[in-house]
């Protein structure tokens, strides 16, 4: 026998095209930035060739620059998009956040969670931080990116440090010591470790992120039932109630 629905349920217009398309570019660019960022960790177990390795990071590369523009994009879009998406209801920052939290840790511990059109307080924390190390492993890729296959931004004010004059600054190729300078050389890679460094621990951090993420949108989707998933596709949510966030300035 079907449930009689107490209440019925109404579509808010939530999420708008960009945040949608951010939402799946990402998600698509993150995956292939793992997939070959694994590969690079393990050349070598995997047997891979210097050839193949310059091949792996050029790729790598060209997928971050899709992955960083994508961000760029996002990051703009909190200026200027939809209330939902704009740093306001996104940081967990303000006394009205304060008070959100409040209500919102209340009612789960009640069993009753109170929808929230936008991010809940707890979705909030967690996409700050996603943004704060999508930011970090944009800036660290794109500065390695610049010290090994020489590719833009910086690729070419790294062979201009350790060329051995203006001259042999063409002649530099990844993986190759033609035109360089020793001593240049080895102060440029002192430059580029903590880069390497913080974007292979920002990996370890964001992999575990990564999964937080996903197990809250599940369980939020079957505590409370607002569409969360389908809202990243279709950018509506259903609620029975006015969600808490609906009626605000
Ligand atoms: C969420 C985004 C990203 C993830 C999860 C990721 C992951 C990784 C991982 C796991 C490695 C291997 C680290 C190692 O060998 O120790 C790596 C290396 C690298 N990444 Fe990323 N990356 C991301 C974004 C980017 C971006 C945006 C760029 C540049 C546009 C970039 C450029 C590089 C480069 C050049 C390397 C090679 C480092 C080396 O010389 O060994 N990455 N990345």
């Amino acid at each position: 026998m079907k449930k009689q629905m107490a209440r019925t349920l109404t579509e808010y217009p939530v999420w708008d095209r960009t945040v949608r398309w951010f939402h799946w570019i990402n998600v698509l660019s993150i995956i292939a930035l793992i997939a070959i960022g694994v590969a690079i960790m393990n050349s070598k177990a995997l047997g891979v060739t210097t050839e193949g390795k310059i091949l792996l990071k050029t790729w790598h590369v060209y997928v971050g620059y899709v992955f960083a523009i994508n961000l760029a994009i996002r990051l703009f879009w909190t200026f200027i998009g939809n209330r939902f998406s704009r740093w306001a209801a996104i940081l967990p920052l303000g006394q009205k956040y304060k008070q959100q939290r409040q209500v919102y840790l209340e009612s789960l511990k009640q069993g009753k969670p109170v929808g929230f059109a936008g991010h809940n307080p707890l979705a909030r924390l967690m996409v700050t931080l996603l943004f704060i190390l999508l930011t970090t492993q944009a800036v660290t890729g794109l500065v390695i990116g610049g010290t090994d296959v020489y590719m833009p931004p910086f690729g070419d004010s790294f062979k201009a440090w350790i060329a051995e004059s203006p001259q042999t600054e063409a002649l530099i190729q990844p993986y190759s010591k033609e035109g360089v300078d020793e001593a240049s050389y080895k102060q440029m890679r002192d430059f580029r470790s903590p880069f390497k460094e913080i974007h292979e621990i920002v990996f370890w951090i964001l992999s575990l992120t990564i999964i937080l993420h996903i197990l809250g949108v599940v369980y939020s989707e079957l505590r409370e039932r607002n569409g969360l998933v389908s809202a990243m596709f279709t950018g509506k949510k259903v609620f029975k109630d006015t969600p808490v966030d609906w009626d605000e300035d």
